[in-house]
């Protein structure tokens, strides 16, 4: 068997900053636009359309990111010295994962109990009043504050190893040979 290698692949590094882009400009849009914005507004149809793009794309990139970790060589886990740390870091990766399968799948829950898909690009029928009365709306908006969290917090994890730690963990997460 090949050694593990010491960083992850261009591929795997453009999927990682892609998705998270697109993750924290969702969160942050989500939050204090499209959901601010009223069903009866004119612009709502528009703002949905971008969102659930944007939202199945996630889905695609963050399924093909599983399928490339689970069949392919990977570095080791980051290891911070501290046996709890390095759980809880293990733990983290586990659980933001989880989280955005979470929010894409009851965004997708909300959007076909609700008609969006035909509504949004057929045309088709009206919007609902407000999407609260669908049970998986409830899910991603917990959901979507919950991946907020743990987006910080795997922010600042990556923060203390490049910077306290100094291990220079970014280099393992961008371009070149590291
Ligand atoms: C995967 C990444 C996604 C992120 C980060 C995300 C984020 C968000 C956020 C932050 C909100 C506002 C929540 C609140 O403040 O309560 C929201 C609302 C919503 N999202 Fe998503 N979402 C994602 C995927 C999707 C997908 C795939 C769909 C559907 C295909 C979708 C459909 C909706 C709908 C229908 C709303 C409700 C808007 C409203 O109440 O006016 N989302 N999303």
């Amino acid at each position: 068997m090949s050694p593990a290698p010491s960083k992850y692949d261009s591929i795997h590094v453009a999927l990682h900053w892609l998705t998270a882009a697109l993750i924290i400009f969702m969160l942050v849009m989500g939050t204090f636009s499209l959901a601010e914005t009223p069903n009866s507004s004119p612009d709502k149809l528009f703002a949905l359309g971008g969102h659930m793009i944007l939202g199945g794309t996630v889905l695609v990139l963050t399924i093909v990111r599983l399928i490339r970790l689970w069949t392919r060589p990977r570095p080791p886990h980051a290891a911070t010295g501290n046996k709890l740390l390095d759980k809880l870091g293990i733990g983290a990766h586990h659980l933001l994962y989880l989280l955005i399968l979470l929010v894409a799948a009851s965004g997708i829950g909300t959007a076909l109990l609700s008609g969006l898909p035909g509504i949004v690009f057929g045309g088709n029928g009206e919007l609902p009043p407000d999407f609260h009365a669908y049970p998986p709306r409830f899910v991603h908006g917990i959901a979507t504050k919950l991946l907020a969290a743990l987006v910080l917090l795997h922010g600042a994890g990556a923060l203390y190893h490049q910077f306290v730690l100094k291990d220079r963990l970014f280099a393992r997460m961008w371009f070149g040979r590291g």
